[in-house]
């Protein structure tokens, strides 16, 4: 029996990842902070799925990760796509705090706990949504740009480590371009606009062949290897923004 864990299963990529992985057969656990979201997505498929409530930013979390792991009876497959994201051109601070409180402090608190769990049980699979905003650093959102980056560099790291220590551990850093979700939902036009049911099954099929590193999806994978060769001093002149 294959068992998977997703933390941020209660809307968007997470929620599509876990309802592909149900149809696949997997069992799973998913967690977030909405308690009613969780419960309507374990009465589609109850025999399937146990959750937990969490917040990554709580001290807790580690340890509610870990009961949650329990009720499933093991992990194979680790996915973390909670996060936040803003725009914040006017750097309010509590708004970049937040986001690096989630983005960095919650993703080291669930990565890192599922890391000891893979490395105590023979290995495993530790998967994140990251996303394409960590290519270069975003005028329009420091944070989020910046915590993305973070979270690329900390799974390239992980990953040293566990080859350090022989661990069976693989990696998957998936990359999303734009996709319709509430993270999205400001009043904002996004260009290159992608549905979650798609991009939900693109991770799914990416996950089943252990993909290392996956940019979702080919418009944005041109797009990242272009813009990856952007000099500094054309990069810092660009208007990156997006129309409000
Ligand atoms: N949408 C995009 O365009 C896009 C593009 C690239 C990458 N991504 C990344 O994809 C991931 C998922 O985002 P989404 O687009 O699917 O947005 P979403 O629908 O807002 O989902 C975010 C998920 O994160 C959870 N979450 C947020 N803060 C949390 C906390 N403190 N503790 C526990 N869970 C928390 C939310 O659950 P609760 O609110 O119930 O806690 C929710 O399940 C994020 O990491 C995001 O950066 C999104």
């Amino acid at each position: 029996m294959k068992r998977a864990i997703i933390i941020g299963a209660t809307s968007g990529i997470g929620q599509e990842v876990a309802k592909c992985l149900l149809l696949e057969g997997w069992q799973i656990g998913i967690a977030g902070r909405r308690q009613s979201a969780l419960e309507t997505l374990q009465r589609v498929a109850p025999d399937q799925i146990e959750i937990q409530t969490l917040d990554v930013t709580q001290e807790d979390a580690a340890e509610k990760l870990n009961i949650l792991i329990n009720k499933v009876g093991g992990m194979d497959l680790f996915l973390l796509s909670s996060g936040i994201g803003f725009q914040n051109m006017k750097l309010d601070m509590e708004v970049e705090l937040n986001t690096a409180r989630t983005n960095v402090e919650g993703f080291i608190r669930m990565v890192d706990t599922a890391f000891a769990y893979f490395r105590k049980n023979g290995g495993g699979h530790l998967a994140v949504i990251s996303s394409i905003a960590g290519t270069k650093g975003l005028g329009v959102a420091p944070a989020y740009s910046a915590t993305k980056r973070f979270q690329n560099t900390y799974i390239d790291a992980l990953e040293q480590l566990a080859h350090l220590q022989k661990l069976k551990i693989h990696f998957t850093d998936i990359r999303p371009g734009f996709v319709s979700t509430d993270l999205l939902n400001d009043g904002k036009h996004y260009p290159m606009l992608m549905k979650a049911e798609k991009v939900g099954r693109h991770i799914a099929d990416a996950l089943k062949h252990k993909r290392r590193v996956v940019v979702i999806d080919w418009r944005y994978r041109i797009l990242v290897f272009f813009w990856k060769m952007i000099p500094r001093w054309i990069w810092k002149r660009l208007p990156v923004k997006t129309n409000g």
